[in-house]
């Protein structure tokens, strides 16, 4: 048997180049800071740890999304947990993931998007990559299915006590809340696109110019 099979890694997904996550992060960076200077975001920061939502006070969202993920950043594509978690056999046998691999990609970033929980930049496949994107995992508990590469990000930080696979969930919640026709509401122009609030500290930055990272997809060992 070959080794492939044996040992699945820990997730498979598409690992930015060092130059494209230095980058990202840095426009992620910008992001928060910009937001944290906003009126309307300030006026909601008690969302964010703050004790009152005086918009005199100006959160620091830097030290708020402490935990980062450490080296390139990446997006997850099916999370296998060497071989445990469901459909990881079905995954890494198909065609596609194989001959993917080790493969070179340009991916689209459409949006940066914040929760009380997580910060992330939002992944627009193609659809030669929704063919590497599983059938399983744009599910909201409880049964709530959304279309294939609706989860499709890449994580930028997460609040203290926050697991990363959180993320994605609640990028899915706001996937939910558009499909409600809740599109959010525009809070205006700011630099990079156009802002919407979903409430409960949810906030989502369109990107006016989408962003080109280059990833290699592959597999994550630990
Ligand atoms: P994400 O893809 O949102 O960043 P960890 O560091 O917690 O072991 O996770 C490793 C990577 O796998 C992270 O990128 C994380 O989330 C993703 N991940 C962890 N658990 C899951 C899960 N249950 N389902 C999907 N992705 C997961």
């Amino acid at each position: 048997p070959s080794l492939e099979k044996d040992f699945l890694p820990l997730y498979y997904g598409w690992f930015l180049s060092k130059r494209s996550s230095e980058s990202l992060r840095k426009t992620g960076q910008a992001f928060l800071d910009e937001l944290a200077s906003i009126k309307v975001f300030r006026k909601e920061s008690k969302h964010f740890g703050q004790p009152s939502d005086d918009p005199k006070v100006k959160v620091d969202l830097t030290s708020y999304f402490v935990k980062r993920p450490p080296g390139v950043l990446h997006c997850t594509t099916k999370f296998t947990d060497f071989g445990k978690a469901p459909g990881s056999e079905d995954y890494a046998q198909q065609e596609v993931v194989k001959s993917s691999y080790g493969k070179a990609f340009f991916l689209t970033i459409s949006a940066l998007f914040i929760t009380p929980r997580t910060a992330g930049a939002r992944v627009e496949l193609s659809e030669q990559q929704t063919l590497l994107w599983p059938g399983d995992v744009d599910v909201l508990q409880p049964a709530v299915s959304l279309p294939k590469g609706s989860r499709a990000h890449v994580t930028l930080g997460c609040a203290s006590g926050v697991e990363a696979v959180q993320t994605g969930i609640d990028l899915l919640e706001f996937v939910k809340l558009e499909k409600a026709g809740s599109k959010g509401e525009e809070v205006g122009e700011i630099g990079g696109g156009k802002l919407l609030s979903y409430g409960n500290g949810m906030w989502m930055l369109l990107l006016s110019k989408k962003i080109e990272v280059r990833a290699i997809f592959g597999g994550y060992y630990g």
